[in-house]
């Protein structure tokens, strides 16, 4: 078995596992990264589109950032559809001048692997059979065998990063006796489309119809990213391009008319939707970061920027143990991340609830979350509440 050494070994090439190895790597602490799908796999998963302001301080921060600031979208506001109507929320203006960045995700790996592999980084793809070893002894271990089935390799190291999202196996590393973990189901799933077409809108528009929710949101000059509301157990089989077009037309309609441009769709999927916290985060020299350790569901855009959160909170630790001897901040993580990742499932939660239909709701229901949506987008302090969430709570590190 062939044996290397590093200092922090990271299990996922997603956000999380590439931002931290880039933070790591301007402090000068090694890292290396596996990975076990292929470089083109996770260049091509289409999933998030917008980036809180701290995200994009953060990529800019790394010099990874040139490519967003030519072309990401920068929005001021966003809008809120209900009852025919759309209802702008100055998010810049409300935040004191924070911006809503729509850059996919996709875009933000390709630049991170590019870059990280520019600086001479380890990124082992497409390996097989992750475990982890010793991670409550002071040198764990993580094994893999690289292309799916070539001999296994041990990477010794002084940390374990499990970036590996919600279904890798860095989580059930931390023995269940000592893990809690909270979720909840939604009964509701998203179906995403991509299609080229250009922008019908300046900025996204979150709509709640009796039908159910839509959201338009935007990719570049030549292709528009929507979602629909669908049944949880729904199959993409059920939805034809011309059923989807009409659906999204009806949800998206306001009294004074609303062009949807249609374009051809080029790639379809549903999502389900959960919210989910694991605490600890940390087992001894194993951390998590991202979704192996938290999911909300998409209608907050929280996800990648949680994660890019977490291993900002994990660098700092890092740091404090690497230069100045401090374990300290490391032993603080869990409760540093949770204080915000719990904030960001709220307001997931909260914006899931306002503007998906329960269609288990009464009548009563129904015209409680009118009166919500009515509130938050006619009182200024529920605006700002509103809007100083959407782009982003600011770090707290104590
Ligand atoms: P992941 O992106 O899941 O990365 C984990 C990596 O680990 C993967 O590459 C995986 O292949 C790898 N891995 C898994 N198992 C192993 C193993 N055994 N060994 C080695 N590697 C392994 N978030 C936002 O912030 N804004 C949005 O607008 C937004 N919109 C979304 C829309 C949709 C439809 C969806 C589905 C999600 C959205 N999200 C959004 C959430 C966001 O995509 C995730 O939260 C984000 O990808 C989490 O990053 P991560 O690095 O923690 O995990
Ligand atoms: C997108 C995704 C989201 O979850 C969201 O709330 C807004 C936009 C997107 O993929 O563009």
């Amino acid at each position: 078995m062939g044996i290397t050494r590093t200092q922090v070994a990271i299990i996922g090439a997603g956000p999380a596992g590439l931002l931290l190895a880039h933070q790591l790597h301007q402090i000068g602490i090694e890292s290396v990264i596996v990975e076990s799908r292929t470089r083109e796999e996770i260049e091509g998963t289409i999933r998030a589109g917008v980036l809180e302001q701290g995200t994009v301080d953060l990529m800019n921060r790394l010099g990874v950032g040139d490519r967003m600031m030519k072309e990401g979208h920068f929005h001021e506001g966003f809008e809120l559809r209900f009852n025919g109507k759309g209802h702008r929320i100055n998010a810049h203006e409300l935040t004191q001048g924070k911006y809503i960045t729509v850059y996919a995700q996709h875009e933000v790996i390709k630049d991170l692997v590019a870059a990280r592999l520019r600086q001479g980084g380890t990124i082992h793809f497409n390996v097989g059979d992750v475990s982890l070893h010793d991670v409550d002894g002071s040198s764990p271990k993580i094994r893999f065998r690289p292309d799916k089935d070539g001999e296994l390799q041990e990477i010794h190291c002084d940390f374990i990063a499990g970036c590996d999202g919600f279904h890798g196996p860095s989580r059930p590393a931390i023995p269940q006796s000592i893990r809690t973990e909270y979720q909840k189901l939604y009964p509701f799933g998203w179906l995403g489309i991509l299609t080229e077409a250009p922008p019908s809108a300046l900025e996204l528009i979150y709509a709640n119809h009796d039908r159910g929710f839509a959201l338009l949101s935007t990719r570049s000059p030549q292709i528009q990213r929507l979602y629909l509301q669908v049944d949880a157990k729904d199959d993409i089989a059920n939805w034809s391009d011309d059923r989807i077009w009409s659906e999204l037309h009806t949800r998206l309609e306001t009294r004074e008319g609303f062009n949807l441009i249609e374009g051809p769709i080029f790639q379809k999927g549903i999502v389900s939707m959960r919210s989910f916290v694991c605490d600890p985060m940390q087992y001894g020299r194993l951390f998590l970061a991202g979704d192996a350790a938290h999911i909300v569901p998409p209608t907050g855009a929280k996800g990648l920027n949680l994660a890019a959160a977490d291993t900002q909170f994990l660098v700092r630790g890092l740091e404090a143990y690497y230069k100045q001897g401090r374990p300290d901040l490391l032993e603080r993580y869990t409760e540093v991340c949770l204080r915000r990742v719990w904030k960001a499932e709220r307001f997931s939660m909260f914006m899931t609830n306002l503007l998906h239909r329960n269609f288990d709701h009464s009548p009563f229901e129904r015209q409680i979350q009118l009166a919500e949506l009515d509130y938050v987008t006619s009182s200024r302090a529920a605006s700002v509440s509103l809007a100083e969430n959407y782009v982003g709570l600011p770090m707290q590190y104590d």
